[in-house]
């Protein structure tokens, strides 16, 4: 349909099996879906966390756009100089301090539209006491040059703070989607009379016999115990990909589902 744009948002890629999903799954799905525009979280993309040049390169040029983050990124060094490159098209949550390595939205060319992606993190439940992410949306949306498109990846653990936002963005953001749970949700719905496409949590793209990626038996040690447990990423069997397909168009989401799948493991 002229003027609208398929755009496919991809859960928290973690670690090996997840890079191994999207490098098997992106180009199929952007050919069969007629996608304009894929965006990805990847805070998990190294080894579970933050992200390298290595595992950069393994995801660029398989058809991902534009790449999202959250707590994570900062995990793995080279993360900060990575986020300061502008041509990684990488953004990392806006809400942080000033001054904070990489940027918090950026313009992404995409047929004639241009569309404003934005990141921001939530506060509830989380460990570190960010800025207000309900004001720097409205911050962002004012400074930011002119765009036809707005997306929100609304990194946050409690879905009150997920639906409250994204109940604040309806009228003026096209699509806003939750990450960082790495656990699917079914709510994928237009919000109000605005249209706004909504999800509470895209879910991830990673091993799917695990805790949230992780090897089961030390997170449930962990659990019994109430001691620290060291995190190892599972890193053979099938692997899940979840994700949300949203049809923009005027600043509006007019269609959204999920596309999610099981990849069968080596
Ligand atoms: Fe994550
Ligand atoms: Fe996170």
């Amino acid at each position: 349909m002229a003027g609208t744009l398929n755009v496919l948002f991809i859960g928290d890629i973690v670690s090996q099996l997840g890079r191994r999903a999207v490098q098997q799954v992106v180009a199929k799905l952007r050919k069969q879906e007629s996608l304009d525009l894929v965006i990805a979280n990847i805070e998990n993309l190294a080894h579970g966390k933050g992200i390298t040049k290595g595992t950069l390169a393994e995801i660029q040029n398989i058809g991902i756009d534009a790449f999202t983050t959250g707590n994570h990124v900062w995990a793995q060094p080279e993360g900060k100089e990575l986020l300061a490159e502008a041509k990684n098209q990488i953004i990392r949550p806006a809400n942080y301090p000033p001054n904070v390595p990489g940027r918090g939205y950026c313009i992404i060319k995409v047929k004639t539209k241009k569309v404003l992606l934005i990141n921001l993190i939530g506060r509830v439940f989380m460990k570190l006491d960010y800025d207000d992410p309900f004001r720097k949306f409205d911050e962002i949306l004012k400074e930011a040059p002119k765009h036809d498109e707005v997306i929100v990846d609304f990194h946050a653990e409690a879905t009150s703070e997920k639906v409250a936002f994204a109940w604040y963005a309806a009228g003026r953001a096209s699509l806003v989607v939750g990450t960082h749970t790495h656990i699917p949700t079914a709510d994928a719905e237009l919000l109000s009379k605005h249209k706004l496409g909504y999800v509470t949590d895209v879910g991830m793209v990673g091993p799917k016999d695990s805790i949230l990626g992780v090897q089961k038996d030390e997170i449930i040690e962990a659990f019994l115990t109430q001691l620290p447990v060291k995190h190892k990423m599972v890193e053979t069997g099938d692997i899940v990909f979840n994700s949300v397909l949203a049809k923009l168009k005027n600043h509006q989401s007019i269609q959204i589902k999920r596309i999610d799948m099981i990849i069968e493991g080596r």
